[in-house]
């Protein structure tokens, strides 16, 4: 930021007091250089839960919250960034938005044009680039330790989110499980092995939106094909990835590598009850990522997450639901040329114990 020396402190705004928002007020309180100086909720009693926690104001408006902050991170339902962005971009502050990016390609569109006028950074939170497993898994497949990627099995499953009457049961707001949740895993492949070719789902919802289930094929360019499952039906939260190449194969489990688990619903903050994992590491990824924005903000960073691999991702993922919603297969414009594996080396390698952290 202009003026700004990497010493001085950012102050951030807090728009949204739900789930994500109380792992992130968690993150904040554990940051140098950074305090939560205002929140702001529809819900006041939210708000005032987190902003108590900081010590920070309790704004009765968004106009309130951008006159107290250096950076706005947007902790929303899904269908509410773009407007939200718009402000936050309208008042010049750096913009971290939770993900997916927006709810429609178009929404996606006007976040990225109005911070690029605006010139801010827009910084979505796809957190699994943070995580050290996927980015292992990640660094294992572009070095070449596996050969070339053939099947990549991806596997997201948790309970249903929210609750009846919550956003999230609302599919035309969330999305639903692929929309919402299998997003992370979607913006991996897209990180990882590029553009895909072309999409294949199916899927299972309840008639009383408690419960959705999809199972998604996934073609790149070269062969390669991703599986995943997706699903707000399960227990708890529970991840795991299987990697299959030419020389090898890379696997991991989160029932094996993580010796604690801990999954409260909602959090420690309350909100849309939502499960999401606590980790054992020493950060969570949520502070590494906000760490990262932090330092991009400052200029000491160039984001690890671009707008348009955001945009990509949401892209990708309505491409699913329509696939998942006609039982068909849909093809992707062409896009940019999958990274190549590097080298070639027989190997089974097994996450876990590679990095117990
Ligand atoms: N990165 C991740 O791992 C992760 C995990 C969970 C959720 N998310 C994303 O975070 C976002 C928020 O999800 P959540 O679980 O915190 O939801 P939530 O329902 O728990 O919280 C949303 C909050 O927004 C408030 N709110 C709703 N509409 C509002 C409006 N128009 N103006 C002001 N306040 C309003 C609600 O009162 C509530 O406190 C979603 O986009 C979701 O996809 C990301």
């Amino acid at each position: 930021m202009a003026g700004r020396t990497a010493s001085d402190n950012l102050r951030v705004g807090l728009i949204g007091a739900g789930m994500i928002a109380g792992a992130h007020s968690g993150c904040y309180r554990k940051m140098d250089g950074v305090t939560v100086a205002a929140v702001w909720d529809a819900d006041r009693a939210r708000a005032q839960k987190i902003a108590a926690a900081h010590n920070a104001a309790v704004c009765a408006s968004r106009e309130e919250l951008l006159k107290a902050c250096d950076v706005v991170d947007i902790c929303l339902p899904t269908p509410f960034h773009l407007e939200n962005i718009r402000a936050a971009a309208a008042a010049k502050k750096p913009v971290i938005s939770e993900k997916p990016l927006g709810r429609s390609l178009e929404d996606c569109d006007a976040a990225i044009e109005a911070c690029a006028k605006a010139k801010v950074p827009l910084l979505v939170g796809h957190v699994l680039r943070f995580f050290p497993e996927y980015s292992a898994l990640r660094d294992i497949i572009l070095s070449g330790r596996i050969g070339d990627p053939a099947v990549i099995h991806l596997r997201r499953v948790v309970c249903s989110p929210g609750g009846p009457g919550t956003w999230y049961w609302n599919y035309e707001a969330s999305g639903g499980c692929v929309f919402d949740t299998a997003i992370h895993d979607l913006d991996w492949l897209l990180w990882t092995l590029g553009r895909p070719v072309s999409v294949y789902g199916l899927g299972h919802r309840d008639p009383a939106n408690t419960r959705d289930y999809a199972l998604i094929t996934i073609q790149f360019p070269g062969g390669a094909i991703a599986h995943l499952q997706s699903s707000w039906a399960h227990d708890g939260f529970s991840t795991s990835f299987e990697a299959a190449g030419s020389e090898g194969l890379v696997e991991y489990d989160m029932e094996d590598a993580v010796p604690l688990k801990v999954a409260k619903i909602g959090g420690d903050a309350g909100g849309g009850g939502k499960v999401v994992p606590e980790s054992p590491l020493a950060k969570s990824p949520y502070q590494l990522e906000l760490e990262h924005f932090m330092d991009v903000i400052r200029g000491k960073a160039k984001p690890i997450i671009t707008p348009a691999e955001a945009r990509a991702s949401v892209e990708l993922a309505l491409a699913c639901l329509d696939a998942v919603a006609g039982k068909k297969v849909v093809t992707l414009s062409k896009g940019k040329a999958a990274p190549k594996a590097k080298a070639k080396a027989k190997k089974k390698v097994k996450l876990g114990a590679e990095h117990p952290e």
